[in-house]
């Protein structure tokens, strides 16, 4: 098991990229379970299986299919990954954020970070669209942190401030450009846990209480390695599922992925919406 990475390793992965891709890029892309359609959109694409790279955590989970996808998307150089890895698959933190590392070394400057999600807040509905506006890292507060470990003080500082996580100048054209393409954009704090295990009523009603609207099993790690080093970052739930406060219904993965289906179409329109206004 890969608890730390080392400079060492992230350049390794790093280098068997940039080996295989035409430009560096701007903007990095990391698609959510059922969620991959978005990365057929990109042009002149060089798809890489995340199988070839060295050190790369592989993801065992149906939906995710590992493979990055190099190109082009509304006129800006794009990395996306589709298929990222949970920790519940047993990888450390810092290992499941190794392509966010990557993806530093090779000059992003704006992550957008989707998934899939489960709304905690009962005004939500299955198939829309929520902007993150800030999040709740339980699993981290619990002391799994991707940052920890001894600092690599070439990528970030030791104590990265998490103020401002989800940038406002991005949050605001995902605002505008929701407004101009009629898509409904729900905003709040998305929770992570660690899973795999759905929520019970309890768990639900307690992150009710403690202000989450929307709760997944992945995201607040990549976001959190993002900012410590200096990426820019844009959150988009998919909401997946109505969280079973009451117990009176069941979430299962099929649920989720089928969703995708009918939010895939809406997160490419604000994706591609938001890419052109850079
Ligand atoms: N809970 C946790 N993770 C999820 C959910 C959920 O209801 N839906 C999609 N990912």
């Amino acid at each position: 098991m890969i608890e730390y990475l080392t400079l060492e390793m992230i350049d390794q992965t790093t280098d068997a990229v940039r080996s295989r891709i035409q430009a560096p890029p701007r903007v990095g892309l990391i698609l959510g379970s059922g969620l991959g359609g978005l990365a057929s959109a990109v042009e002149d694409a060089v798809s890489i299986s995340v199988t070839e790279l060295p050190n790369w955590p592989v993801s065992t989970v149906p939906g995710h299919v590992g493979r990055l996808v190099a190109g082009k998307l509304e006129g800006q150089t794009a990395l996306v990954l589709q298929g990222r890895t949970h920790f519940y698959e047993g990888y450390s933190m810092a290992h499941i954020t190794l392509p966010v590392r990557v993806m530093q070394r090779l000059g992003v400057e704006i992550l957008i970070v989707t998934n899939a999600a489960g709304a905690v807040n009962p005004t939500f509905e299955p198939g829309e669209l929520m902007l993150i506006t800030d999040h709740l890292n339980l699993v981290g507060m619990a002391g799994h942190s991707p940052l920890r470990g001894p600092n690599l003080d070439e990528l970030g500082p030791r104590f990265p401030d998490m103020s401002r996580a989800y940038d406002r100048e991005l949050c605001a054209l995902a605002r505008q450009v929701a407004k101009e393409h009629r898509l409904v954009l729900r905003e709040g704090v998305y929770a992570c846990l660690a899973g795999p295990s759905f929520e019970t009523p309890a768990d639900l009603r307690f992150l009710r209480s403690i202000g989450v609207d929307a709760v997944g099993m992945s995201t607040v790690p990549e976001v959190t390695v993002a900012r410590h080093g200096g990426i820019r970052v844009l959150g988009i739930s998919g909401i997946s599922n109505k969280a079973n406060l009451d117990g009176d219904t069941i979430t299962t993965h099929e649920e989720v992925l089928l969703a995708g289906e009918k939010i895939t179409p809406q997160l490419i329109t604000l994706i591609r919406g938001v890419l052109k206004r850079l």
